[in-house]
This record gives C-alpha cells, sequence and structure tokens, in this order.
C-alpha cells in the first residue's frame, strides 16, 4: 500500500512508519511526505529515508479551503491507499476530509472522548487525572472525534510535568500507530458509518 504522512514538526511519528515499513512491519511504504511549515525535522527524516518530500505551506493561500484544495492536489499526485496524520497541526475542511473518508488516520495524544484539541498533557494533569494516554482514529468531520481504532494508557505520577507525560505518551504513539497503519495495509481495518470495523467486527 502507499502511504503519504502529513506534518509540522518533528516527526517522531513518522520515523516510527518509516522504522516499521523498512523493518516489514508494515505491509506498505510511505511514498510522500508534506508539511504545512518550512525545515522542520520530519522533513530531514523523509530525506534521510530517502523519501519524496515537500512543504506546501498555509500562509501562501487565501484560505483554509483553498488551502485544502491545493494539499488534495498535492497529496493525489502520490496516488495514496491511505494518509496518515502524524502531528499535522491544521483543522481541516470538511471537503478535504470527505475526499480521504475512510482513508485519512490521526493519532491524538489523549484517551478520547477526554480532552479533544490542545495542550492534552497539563489539561489531564490538572484535572488530577490518574491515566492519561493516546488514540488513534479515523477522522471525520469533527474534530478529534472520528470513531477510535486504538488506545494506549499511561499512568500519570505525582510530581509529574507535562513534558514528562508527553515523553510517555510518545513512547506508546511510536507503538501503536504503526500497528494501525499495518492493520489498514493488510485490508483488515474500515471504516463504516462512523464505526471501525478490524476483521470484520465492529471496535
Ligand atoms: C504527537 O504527540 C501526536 O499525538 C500529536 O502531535 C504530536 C506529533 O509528534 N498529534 P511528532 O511530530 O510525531 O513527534
Amino acid at each position: 500500500k502507499r502511504i503519504v504522512v502529513l506534518i509540522s514538526g518533528s516527526g517522531s511519528n513518522l520515523q516510527a512508519i518509516i522504522d516499521a515499513c523498512k523493518a516489514e512491519k508494515i505491509d506498505g511504504d510511505v511514498v510522500g511526505v508534506i508539511s504545512n511549515i518550512a525545515d522542520v525535522f520530519g522533513l530531514t527524516r523523509a530525506e534521510n529515508a530517502g523519501i519524496a518530500n515537500e512543504v506546501l505551506s498555509h500562509k501562501e493561500f487565501a484560505s483554509r479551503e483553498i488551502y485544502d484544495q491545493n494539499l488534495i492536489k498535492c497529496i493525489d499526485a502520490y496516488q495514496p491507499d491511505l494518509v496518515v496524520l502524524a502531528g499535522f497541526m491544521r483543522i481541516l475542511t470538511p471537503q478535504f476530509v470527505q475526499h480521504y473518508v475512510g482513508r485519512l488516520l490521526n493519532i491524538h495524544p489523549s484517551l478520547l472522548p477526554k480532552y479533544q484539541g490542545l495542550n492534552t498533557h497539563q489539561r489531564a494533569i490538572d484535572a488530577g487525572d490518574k491515566t492519561h494516554g493516546v488514540s488513534v482514529h479515523f477522522v471525520t468531520e469533527e474534530l478529534d472525534g472520528g470513531p477510535v481504532i486504538l488506545q494506549a494508557k499511561v499512568p500519570i505520577f505525582d510530581g509529574d510535568e507535562a513534558s514528562d507525560l508527553a515523553a510517555r505518551v510518545h513512547e506508546q504513539e511510536h507503538r501503536i500507530y504503526p500497528l494501525v497503519v499495518n492493520w489498514f495495509c493488510q485490508n483488515r481495518l474500515t471504516m463504516s458509518g462512523n464505526c471501525a470495523i478490524l476483521d470484520g467486527k465492529p471496535l
């Protein structure tokens, strides 16, 4: 399967997916990486792995709609089977989401439906939670609201700073995102209505 990854930053999840493809733990290849921000480390990771990569800056387009239309063109030039959001810090238009419905994945650093949006680690600490985590989900028009495929939990310890917790969550991100991408690549994972289906069973 052909995978395109969208990033805005360091790309550690991108790296985990690249490594898993190389190790044949994912039945597919990352064929392109697109960032909306120039000079991020994720682009260097793509370059180092010999993967086509480009910047499509949102600043060069008059509206979100026009940016997303151009992003679709850019992505579709790679003819992907799957589009993976890995720290892509943009809200997507309904038109974009509809274009890739059922083949668009995101990773969100919380146990959804808890803590949609930003600053999830600090919010979990401030709320006095004892457990936090990460979710991989299909993307729908509702922000951080599509069907959850897989979650991993981590403990929150007394005295944790947001950065401690983020590091603990990241380890789990790098474990579960390649797993889910592989399920998709092996045709085991689909979306039906607002439900994720794995091996024929609703999750
Ligand atoms: C991750 O925490 C992910 O859950 C969130 O953005 C971050 C991206 O990190 N959506 P990286 O760029 O993959 O290192």
